[in-house]
């Protein structure tokens, strides 16, 4: 097992040090054809501390060219990809930023403007920046090109359906999500707001499986070692990870004990962060796992850490976003930006989703959700989002 597959200089990504997430400066894509000649993913990986997780740009075919929905870091690799597509299908036409939030999203939007410059730009409302709020062109966002959804107007409505869930108020700035349906080949593009998780690790770890194996392990002074097993669950412990923070089951271990499991021989170089693991997970975490699941098998859902820190005041708004998608005609699967897609689905599963959420107990705060819980409880104590602990 080695670095990841490519040239290192095709995959590097000089921006990386705005959002210092891992693999940092190399970014290796895994294309996949969603739908044949009509919807393209680029992949790449994103995340802290080995909790990495795809992150996913959606090219479109349109009549007129393509359209890219939520950029990602604009390579070389990525790019003759791109320029492959475009020889076959036309130029790149239209790119779109749908997520208010989601700075992972919104960082590679201007360098990858810079490369389509006869393309227009699209954003979602309620574009913020932190901790001062910057002019769209001061955050890189292309002048006389771009122009905010809804408010200007919609691109492609002949071909595409265009709803928003939010905006959210979160204090600092909105969290806002615009979802787009691609009528002719029936796909929902959503961002940050519905994922769907599948119980293998993705193939974009194929390349380099070491976030995987560095959490299969049960404490720092192991060896980091492959095997499918391993990949697994490795796999499912970094979806707890991304999903609660810090889940039930996981201990974090003090200080002295992780010390002294560390710079073992064999573990004293950086892929093993020398050995250094503070994490100590216990029988029971494959449980948690499997509620992520329905039956083993992916399932529509919204993110823990969305129920809990985005959507704890405003069920009512996401219900409604759910219903009126179940009310689109057309749907038969959900590209989300992150994890699993295409996730297979109708109408009828937002419908379900929708039931689903309004029957059970909102944004718990207990087990698995504590972690979450206390960060919102803290930021309400703050006075950092609007609204008052529940009493
Ligand atoms: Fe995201």
């Amino acid at each position: 097992m080695g670095p990841p597959r490519g040239c290192l200089v095709d995959q590097h990504w000089p921006w990386w040090p705005l959002l210092p997430l891992y693999p940092y400066g190399r970014r290796p894509t895994l294309v996949r054809e969603l739908v044949p000649g009509q919807v393209w993913s680029f992949e790449q990986l994103q995340g802290i501390f080995y909790v990495a997780v795809p992150i996913r740009m959606t090219v479109l075919r349109l009549r007129e060219g393509l359209m890219l929905y939520g950029p990602v870091a604009p390579t070389r690799e990525l790019l003759a990809q791109l320029r492959q597509l475009e020889a076959s299908y036309g130029p790149v036409i239209t790119i779109v930023l749908a997520t208010s939030s989601g700075l992972e999203h919104k960082l590679p939007l201007p360098a990858l403007a810079r490369v389509f410059p006869r393309a227009q730009v699209w954003v979602s409302p309620g574009q913020w920046s932190f901790p001062l709020r910057l002019p769209l062109r001061w955050l890189g966002f292309p002048a006389g090109r771009t122009q905010t959804l809804f408010e200007d107007g919609l691109p492609h409505g002949d071909q595409l359906l265009w709803d928003s869930l939010g905006p959210v108020d979160l204090g600092l700035g909105c969290f806002q999500d615009v979802s787009c349906l691609h009528k002719a080949s029936g796909s929902l593009l959503v961002t940050d707001a519905l994922v769907a998780i599948g119980p293998e690790p993705p193939e974009l770890f194929d390349a380099d499986p070491t976030p995987l194996l560095f959490h299969a392990r049960d404490r720092g002074d192991e060896p980091l070692s492959d095997g499918a097993e391993q990949r697994r669950k490795g796999w499912q412990r970094l979806v707890l990870f991304a999903s609660y923070f810090q889940p039930a089951f996981l201990e974090v271990l003090p200080l002295g004990q992780v010390w002294s499991q560390a710079f073992q021989p064999g573990l004293r170089n950086p892929r093993s962060y020398f050995g250094l693991y503070p994490f100590r997970w216990q029988a029971g975490w494959q449980e948690a796992f499997s509620a992520l699941l329905a039956d083993g098998q992916p399932k529509l859902q919204l993110a823990p850490v969305l129920e809990r820190l985005v959507f704890p005041r405003h069920r009512d708004l996401l219900l409604a976003w759910l219903r009126r998608l179940s009310r689109l005609q057309g749907i038969s699967q959900m590209v989300g930006a992150h994890y699993l897609a295409p996730m297979p689905c109708t109408g009828a599963d937002f419908a379900r989703l929708a039931a689903e959420l309004e029957a059970r107990p909102w944004a718990p705060s207990g087990g698995d959700w504590a972690t979450l819980a206390a960060i919102d409880g803290r930021l309400l104590d703050w006075g950092l989002v609007p609204g008052s602990r529940p009493k």
